[in-house]
């Protein structure tokens, strides 16, 4: 399969000023993600996981290194529109993302900007709201809506752009269990059903699980890349990085130390009831 995203040798340093001296946040990140990968990102706190984000789009351009994002060099200042349309983002907060004060209108803010004509953005924001299951909210307000169904909004925004991959970053963590639920399944939908590649910052393990593959950052580096059960496998390098594995992981784990005849590569409940119904 085709490379959406290339990423070699990626060093970024925030400035500093006459104070304080500069930071190196990216230390060197390789990382190549094909199209049509869910991946996740994990890290500690200031790992570096929004940073890099921020590449994957120009936001942040590298201070060493290349980032490209199908074929685009991101620090290719003539492509910048091009690249913003084939790599969209989607942030923590949800009340951040939101312009318009009609749901519709909202999905369709950069269309407009991008002089989409106005069948063919009629089309694209029905369809859009259709695929994040919204369409029926189309003419409400999005301060009557609650945090899952305000991020589906902003979700419908950039898949209305028709990217080759969104960046989510951290795109649960103001929600509640239905709210994290709902933004899941959306995002898992447009991956399966689209194709659209997808690259999730999260803090939650459980979703992680969820993914293809999951990158796990420490320190400005990539430390671990690899499927959910492999890479949740590593249970005690997991935990020195001060990531916690899945409940169902960690369960497990703990059996096994305790002498048990348990499996190594637990990630889902089913596997962990299996498991520990053979015990008895
Ligand atoms: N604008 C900035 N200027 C200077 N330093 C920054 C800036 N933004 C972030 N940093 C620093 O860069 C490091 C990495 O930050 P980043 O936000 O990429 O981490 P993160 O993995 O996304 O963390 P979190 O899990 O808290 O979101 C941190 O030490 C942070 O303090
Ligand atoms: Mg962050």
């Amino acid at each position: 399969m085709e490379n959406i995203i290339e990423i070699e040798d990626l060093h970024f340093s925030y400035k500093g000023d006459s104070e304080t001296p500069d930071v190196e946040v990216l230390k060197g990140i390789d990382l190549t993600i094909k199209k049509g990968e869910f991946v996740a990102v994990l890290g500690h706190n200031g790992s570096g996981k929004s940073t890099l984000a921020k590449h994957i789009n120009a936001i942040l351009l590298p201070t060493k290194g290349k980032v490209l994002v199908d074929g685009i060099d991101t620090a290719d200042e003539d492509k910048l529109f091009q690249l913003r349309q084939k790599a969209g983002m989607v942030f923590q907060n949800p009340d951040n993302q939101i312009v318009s004060s009609i749901v519709e209108e909202d999905v369709a803010f950069a269309l407009e900007n991008l002089g989409v004509p106005y069948e063919e953005m009629r089309r694209r924001v029905d369809e859009s709201l259709k695929a994040v299951n919204m369409y029926d909210y189309r003419l409400h307000s999005p301060s009557q809506l609650s945090g899952g169904q305000k991020q589906r909004i902003a979700i419908a925004g950039v898949i209305a752009m028709q990217p080759e991959c969104i960046i989510l970053d951290e795109p649960t963590a103001m929600l509640d269990p239905q709210g994290r639920k709902e933004v899941m399944s959306t995002i898992m939908r447009m991956n399966r059903e689209q194709g659209i590649t997808i690259v999730l910052i999260t803090h939650y393990m459980d979703e992680a699980a969820k993914c293809g593959r999951v990158v796990v950052m420490d320190k400005g580096r990539v430390v671990l890349d690899d499927t959910p059960r492999k890479v949740f496998s590593h249970v005690e390098q997991v935990k020195e990085i001060g990531l916690d594995v899945p409940q169902v992981t960690e369960l497990a784990w703990e059996l096994r130390r305790a002498g048990y005849d348990v499996p190594d590569d637990i990630i889902t409940e089913e596997e962990c009831v299996e498991a520990i119904k053979k015990l008895f």
